[in-house]
C-alpha cells in the first residue's frame, strides 16, 4: 500500500519535471528567435548579397551580421540607424537604385564637411538614434518629441525633406550670414534683416525690447501659443507660419506689423524661428562664421604661405 504510494508520487514528480523542461526549452527556443527575428536581419543579409553582387566579395565575407551604431559622445548620439541603413557610405560602389533603406547616401556637396563617423545621422535627420526599429527610429516612442524629419511630416508642413533638415543644418550654422545648401534659410537671414525685424525684437543680446527676445524661440513649447485664432494644425509651425503673415489675426491688437509673407516665405522665415535652439554641442561642432565676400581683402584670393 505504502509503496504504491510512493510509486504514485515518483511519477507525479516525472511528470512535473517533463513538463518544466519542456517549458524551459520552449522559452530558450522563442528568446533564441526573437534575438534572430529582428527587424534589421532581413536588411544585413540583403547588403551582404549587394556586396558580393556588386564584386565586394571580400567585403560581404568580412561582415558580420548584428547591431551597428556609430557614436559618439561629444554630441551624445548613439545613432544605430547604420543597422538598416548599411549602404551610406557605400555610393558609387553599390547602385543608386537600390531601395531604402540600402540606398546609399545622396553624394550631397557639403556631406565631406560632415563626416559620418563625427556627425552621426540624427544631428541633421533627427529621429530616435538607439532604437532598432523602424518605427522607433522614424517616429520614436511615447512622448519623444523629436520624430525624425522625414518626407510625411515635410510634407504636412508644405515644405520638402531637405528645407525641414535645414532648420537642423542652422543649429550649428547659426552665425554664418549665408551657407550652401541652405537656400530656404539664407532666404530668411535676408528678409529678417531686410525687414529690420530686431527694432522690436532681441536676438543673440542684439535689437530691440518691445517685443519678445527670439534668442532661443525654438525652444518654446507650443502650448504656450495661443491658436484660438489659428486654423489648422497647433504646431508652433504652423502659428508662425499664419502670425508672419498676419500678425493682427493671429495675435489681436499686436505692434506687430501685418508682413503679408507669400506662404514659401513665412515658411522660411518659420524654419529660420524654429531654427533658434539652446544647442549645447561643442565649439569645435561650431563652424567659424564666413565673412561675406565684400568684406574680404583682395589679398585673401593668395593662398597663406602658413597654411
Ligand atoms: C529597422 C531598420 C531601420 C532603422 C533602425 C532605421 N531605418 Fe530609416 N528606413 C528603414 C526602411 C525600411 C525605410 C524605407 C521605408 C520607410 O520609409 O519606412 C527607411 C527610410 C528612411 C528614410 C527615407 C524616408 C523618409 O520618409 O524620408 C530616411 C530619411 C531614414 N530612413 C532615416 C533614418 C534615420 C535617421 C534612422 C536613425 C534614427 C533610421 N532611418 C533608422 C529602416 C530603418
Ligand atoms: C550633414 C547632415 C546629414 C547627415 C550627417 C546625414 N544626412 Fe542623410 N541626408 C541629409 C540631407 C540634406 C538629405 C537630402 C534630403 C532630400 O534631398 O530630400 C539626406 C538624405 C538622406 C536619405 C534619403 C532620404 C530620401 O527621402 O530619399 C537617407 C535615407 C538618409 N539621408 C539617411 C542618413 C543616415 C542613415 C545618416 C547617418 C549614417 C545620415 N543620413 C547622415 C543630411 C544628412
Ligand atoms: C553639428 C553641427 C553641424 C550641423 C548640424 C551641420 N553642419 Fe555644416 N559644418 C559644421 C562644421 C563644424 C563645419 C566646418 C567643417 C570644416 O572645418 O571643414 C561645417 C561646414 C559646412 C560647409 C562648408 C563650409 C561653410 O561653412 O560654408 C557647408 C556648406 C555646410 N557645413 C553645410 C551644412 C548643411 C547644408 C547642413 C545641413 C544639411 C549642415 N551643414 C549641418 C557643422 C555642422
Ligand atoms: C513693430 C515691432 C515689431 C516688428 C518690426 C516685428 N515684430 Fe514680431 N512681435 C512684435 C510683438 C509686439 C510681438 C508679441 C505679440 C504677438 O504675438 O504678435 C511679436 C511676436 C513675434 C513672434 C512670436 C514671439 C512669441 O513667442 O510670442 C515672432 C516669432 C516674431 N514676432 C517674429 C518677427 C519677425 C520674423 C519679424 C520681422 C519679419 C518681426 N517679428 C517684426 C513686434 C514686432
Amino acid at each position: 500500500m505504502e509503496e504504491r504510494q510512493q510509486d504514485s508520487l515518483e511519477r507525479q514528480d516525472f511528470a512535473w519535471l517533463v513538463i518544466m523542461s519542456l517549458l524551459f526549452f520552449a522559452l530558450v527556443a522563442a528568446a533564441l528567435w526573437s534575438e534572430y527575428a529582428t527587424a534589421w536581419r532581413p536588411f544585413q543579409t540583403r547588403f551582404k548579397r549587394d556586396l558580393a553582387q556588386a564584386g565586394r566579395l571580400e567585403d560581404a565575407r568580412k561582415f558580420h551580421s548584428g547591431i551597428k551604431q556609430i557614436w559618439n559622445p561629444e554630441l551624445g548620439l548613439v545613432d544605430r540607424c547604420v543597422t538598416c541603413h548599411l549602404s551610406y557610405e557605400w555610393g558609387g560602389i553599390l547602385p543608386a537604385s537600390l531601395p531604402q533603406p540600402l540606398t546609399p547616401h545622396p553624394a550631397l556637396p557639403f556631406m565631406q564637411h560632415h563626416p559620418f563617423e563625427r556627425f552621426g545621422c540624427t544631428t541633421c535627420h533627427a529621429g530616435q538614434g538607439w532604437a532598432t526599429t523602424a518605427r522607433g527610429a522614424h517616429l520614436g516612442g511615447a512622448g519623444w518629441e523629436e520624430p525624425m524629419l522625414s518626407k510625411r511630416l515635410a510634407a504636412s508642413c508644405g515644405v520638402g525633406e531637405d528645407e525641414l533638415i535645414q532648420m537642423r543644418c542652422n543649429f550649428c550654422h547659426r552665425r554664418d550670414s549665408s551657407t550652401q545648401g541652405m537656400d530656404d534659410i539664407n532666404l530668411a537671414k535676408k528678409l529678417f534683416k531686410k525687414k529690420k525685424c530686431i527694432i522690436c525684437h532681441t536676438v543673440e543680446g542684439q535689437g530691440g525690447h518691445t517685443a519678445p527676445d527670439l534668442t532661443f524661440e525654438g525652444d518654446k513649447n507650443p502650448e504656450l501659443f495661443d491658436f484660438s485664432h489659428v486654423s489648422g494644425p497647433k504646431t508652433a509651425f504652423n502659428w508662425h507660419v499664419q502670425h508672419l503673415i498676419d500678425a493682427g489675426k493671429v495675435s489681436p491688437g499686436t505692434a506687430m506689423p501685418d508682413f503679408h509673407f507669400p506662404p514659401e516665405q513665412a515658411r522660411a522665415l518659420a524654419l529660420l524661428i524654429l531654427s533658434w535652439r539652446r544647442i549645447d554641442y561643442p565649439p569645435q561642432y561650431i563652424p567659424a562664421p564666413v565673412a561675406p565676400p565684400a568684406a574680404q581683402p583682395v589679398s585673401s584670393s593668395q593662398p597663406s604661405p602658413f597654411h
